[in-house]
């Protein structure tokens, strides 16, 4: 009985970790937006115990006042908790490529009651605001899905202010999850300085300030 069930839970992993480097291989020589109905599936409970909504915007450096821009919000779960973090007196923009990405953000910026935030389609690699525009820039399993995240990155380096903090999230569960080590050379090919490392392979967190 014991022994069956041992079997039957290994080959589970087998095919979960079989189906998920098939997605890694795929997504590795073509990069695409995240479909919009996967959205609620990649916010489920293991993810949350792994990066815990209400814990990313001080993973992230985020402090009351401060105006932050979101790249790529998803269901928008962490961007409202930005928004909560940064508080009356900040304001947190976040943009989509995806349209139907944004009207979930708006939508649950209304239920919850959310009056600092403001979500807007545009698309990474032309950012519609000015230079030194934001205090952070803050992105979660986002990077590792862009064609050209040099180019993410240069637009991050124009829109941060001088003393402002470039962070991202990452985890292993993710297809496109970038090692650590590669966002660092990438940040540094752009100006960005590492200035803290948080967690391990499975989830991590890298902050960057303008070099
Ligand atoms: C994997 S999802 C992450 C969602 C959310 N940050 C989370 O962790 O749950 C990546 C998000 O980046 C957005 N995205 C992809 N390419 C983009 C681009 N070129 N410009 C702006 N957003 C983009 C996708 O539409 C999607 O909402």
């Amino acid at each position: 009985m014991f022994t069956s069930l041992f079997r039957a839970i290994l080959r589970l992993l087998a095919a979960v970790l079989a189906l998920h480097t098939t997605i890694r291989i795929i997504r590795h020589f073509h990069k695409f937006p995240m479909p919009e109905f996967l959205a609620n599936l990649i916010d489920n409970p293991l993810r949350r115990r792994l990066q815990p909504p209400g814990e990313m915007p001080i993973r992230h450096g985020i402090e009351p006042g401060m105006t932050v821009l979101e790249v790529g919000p998803g269901n928008g779960r962490y961007t409202v908790e930005l928004a909560r973090r940064v508080g009356a007196t900040g304001k947190v923009v976040t943009v989509d490529i995806e349209p139907k990405m944004i009207e979930r953000v708006t939508q649950r910026a209304q239920t919850e009651g959310i009056a600092n935030l403001e979500a807007k389609v545009a698309d990474v690699y032309d950012l519609p605001f000015e230079d030194g525009a934001f205090d952070a820039v803050s992105l979660i399993t986002v990077i590792g899905e862009l064609p050209e995240p040099e180019r993410a990155m240069r637009e991050f380096h124009r829109v941060l202010a001088p003393a402002g903090t470039l962070a991202f999230s990452e985890a292993l569960l993710d297809p496109d999850y970038p090692l650590a080590r590669t966002l660092i050379r990438r940040a540094d090919q752009a100006g960005f300085r590492l200035k803290r490392k948080l967690g391990n392979l499975f989830a991590y967190t890298l902050l960057f300030e303008r070099g």
